[in-house]
């Protein structure tokens, strides 16, 4: 069996102001620190970087590839890396740095036990209101996170046609595919804007 990683680093940061992949973050780069995550989870990990800084070195990756303009386009590229005799596939953002114990073996587990994708999630905090007026009751939903897992075929499949979608797990759940939740980790937050990189800074020292 082999497992693969898909590290999606494609993105142009526009909510941060720039390129917060790249950012410095306890002695090494954010996306330094998904790769080894990923590195130690993995067989072989595919990066997806911006179009012009495919050339550049990056030893923690096994393969680089030039994403596209939406993070489902640079997942496609990314998977089309990805040896065709990996079973398991995992799709992760580079931009979620923190390492935490556990959230890698649960969603490989979920895969094994015969789920087509699954996903960590953590509940939300904050109390919910629909833009357009009105209460959503946060019971009713999660927070969804990377590492994401998937059966290999059933990731190649959701991905046929070129479908967009901010996760990949939504996009096997709109083909048909069985998809499973596990316990994600709160400390497994996404840099999205500056005070996430204070954040992180605080977890990854
Ligand atoms: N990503 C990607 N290719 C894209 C867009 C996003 O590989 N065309 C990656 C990002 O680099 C990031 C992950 O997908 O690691 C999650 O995306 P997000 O946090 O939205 O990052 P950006 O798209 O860069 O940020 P923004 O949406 O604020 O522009
Ligand atoms: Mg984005």
């Amino acid at each position: 069996m082999s497992t693969w990683a898909i590290v999606v680093a494609g993105g142009s940061g526009e909510r941060f102001g720039q390129r917060k992949q790249y950012l410095p973050l306890g002695g090494a780069r954010v996306l330094d620190w998904a790769l080894r995550a990923a590195g130690q989870h993995c067989d072989g990990v595919v990066l997806v970087v911006p179009a012009d800084a495919a050339g550049e070195s990056e030893p923690l990756a096994t393969t680089v590839v030039p994403g596209g303009t939406t993070r489902s386009a640079s997942v496609r590229a990314g998977l089309a890396a990805v040896p065709s005799d990996a079973t398991v596939i995992f799709v992760h953002d580079a931009a979620r740095p923190v390492p935490v114990p556990g959230v890698w073996e649960r969603v490989r587990a979920g895969v094994i036990g015969g789920a087509d994708a699954v996903v960590p999630v953590v509940p939300i905090s904050d109390s919910l209101r629909a833009v357009g007026g009105g209460a959503i009751d946060r019971a009713g939903v999660v927070a969804v996170q990377t590492p994401q897992g998937f059966r290999a075929e059933a990731l190649r499949s959701a991905h046929h046609g070129a479908p967009e979608g901010t996760d990949d797990a939504s996009l096997v759940e709109a083909a048909g595919g069985r998809v499973v939740v596990v316990d994600g980790d709160e400390r497994n937050l996404k840099i999205t804007t500056p005070i996430d990189l204070e954040r992180a800074e605080l977890l990854c020292r």
